[in-house]
Parts: C-alpha cells; structure tokens; sequence
C-alpha cells in the first residue's frame, strides 16, 4: 500500500491506473470504513482512501482541534482491508492558501436538518469532496467510483446532487451502516463517550427504531410521534437536535400521501454529554 502525501505525488501515481475507486474518510478509522473500502475494492482497478481532516466543515465550536489524527493506526486496518493508496495531505497541501472557491449546495437541501444545526457544514462537505474528486479522478479514463457510508444520510444525498447537478462523470455508491452488536451504528465520535455514556449511546437507535416500527403499523400523526421520541431521549438525559421523519427522495416531511410507501426515513441526531451522534433508518 501507497502512502502519499502531496498532490503530484498522488497524480504522477495514478496515471497508471485507469479506474479509481475512492473512499473520502476524516480518519479514526473503524469498521464501517473498512467495509467501505471492501465494497469500493471490485469497483474499480485501484482502490484509494483519503484521510484528511477538513477545517472548512467544522464550526469554530466543533471539534476540529481534538479530532483525532491516528494516521498509522488507520494506514495498518487500511492495508489489512486491501486499500492501495492512502492520500493523506497535509492541511497547507491541501489548502496552501485560504479556500475562498466553495461549492454553495442549494438550500433546499443543505439548510435542513444537518445543515440547520451545523450552518455551513455541507458546504465545507462539498468543497472538499469536489476538491479530492479533482485530485483523485483528474488522471482517470474511465468509470470512476467515490463511495460513502449511509450513516450520513444526509451527506451521501447532497454529494449525489452535487455530482449530478455539476454532470461530475463520478458513480456514487453507499455503503450500509455498520453497527455495534447492542445497535449502535459505528462512528469515529463514539471514541468520545464514557463508558456509561457508550451503554447509554444505543438508545438514539433505539428510538429511531421505535419510530420506523411505528410508521410501518401505520402512524400517521407523525408530529406526535417525533415529539416523543424527542421526550423519550431527553427524559434520559440527551439533548436532542432532530429526530424526524423525513422523504428519502428530498429529505423533506411526508405528506400524507408519503405516509405507508417506502420512500420514508427516519434521522436522529442528539447530544450525549460533550458528544454529538447522528443515526437514521430507511422504513
Ligand atoms: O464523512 C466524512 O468523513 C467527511 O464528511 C468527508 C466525506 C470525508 C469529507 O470531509
């Protein structure tokens, strides 16, 4: 496996090869990542992982300083996966000069739910992934495959947007979310919690459940039912941001025609002392 850290480095490497499939990651790697990278590996005729950490995505509250930056630990689980190349540029490689460009996605799509509690978010979220489509996929000369994990629903949707709408000649795959044996889907964040806070962590899915085994027997008040699931985890302590139902198409809430078809999802995302987790469910 390949460890580069500069973009001609990662270019001159890559020309060899005719169709990338890459893995955009943060780090802290887990094995929902790796099973992202088993998924891209048939896809294509090298399989790259980029790691890099992108200020543009976190607000100046956020945890951007103590994110954890564990490169050789990662870059051991990423061989140990199959992965060929891990790209892994430093904050001035990659930024050598403020990021001024950005790609703006609409508002639509990108002011709710994530994007109205962490304002700005999928913007940093876009500007980095075209950014890293650039860097990987410039030398390619045919199918080329970036895969992300649907435990960041909203993530995956906007990125699809952003390459249909901007006709990028990129096949976007997701990944199903890993989880824990107790449920808890698998998250770089969940290194945060305490141990009492990590048993108490799988009750964001379990009320994510609850709502999805509800809309199936079906709920139609649906204000109620995200209203006690809201209940359900601050009684326990939680602060809850979201816990919703929500369109898969557009992420928008169901009319009452949506309501008993499948194009229904759940998403939560709530905080757990100092730590933020987000999970979600297709009905
Ligand atoms: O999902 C992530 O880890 C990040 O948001 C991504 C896609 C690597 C962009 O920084």
């Amino acid at each position: 496996m390949k460890i580069i850290h500069t973009l001609p480095e990662l270019r001159t490497h890559l020309a060899q090869f005719k169709h990338p499939a890459l893995v955009p990651t943060m780090g802290n790697l887990h094995d929902g990542h790796l099973a992202l990278i088993r998924q891209a590996k048939p896809l294509g005729d090298v399989t790259i992982a980029s790691i890099f950490v992108n200020r543009l995505q976190f607000a100046p509250h956020e945890d951007f300083d103590t994110y954890p930056r564990t490169l050789d630990a990662d870059c051991a689980k990423l061989e140990s996966a199959g992965c060929n190349v891990v790209f892994a540029p430093s904050e001035k490689e990659f930024y050598p000069e403020p990021q001024t460009f950005k790609v703006q996605p609409p508002p639509e799509l990108a002011d709710i739910l994530e994007g109205h509690f962490r304002p700005g978010f999928f913007t940093g979220v876009c500007t980095v992934v075209l950014k890293l489509f650039n860097a990987v996929f410039s030398e390619a000369q045919g199918r080329r495959v970036a895969v992300f994990g649907k435990k960041d629903y909203q993530q995956q949707m906007v990125i699809r947007r952003m390459v249909q709408q901007l006709a990028l000649p990129i096949d976007i795959v997701t990944g199903d979310t890993l989880r824990a044996p107790d449920g808890l889907a698998l998250s770089s964040r969940n290194g945060y919690l305490s141990a009492d806070e990590r048993a108490e962590a799988v009750q964001i899915s379990l009320a994510l459940k609850a709502m999805a085994k509800a809309l199936r027997k079906g709920e139609k008040d649906i204000a109620a039912l995200e209203a006690r699931a809201l209940q359900t985890l601050a009684d326990r302590g939680w602060q809850p941001d979201y816990l919703t139902v929500r369109r898969r198409h557009d992420l928008h809430p169901p009319q009452a025609e949506d309501l008993g078809t499948d194009d229904l999802v759940v998403l939560g995302a709530a905080r757990l002392g100092k730590t933020r987790l987000i999970d979600n469910l297709e009905v």
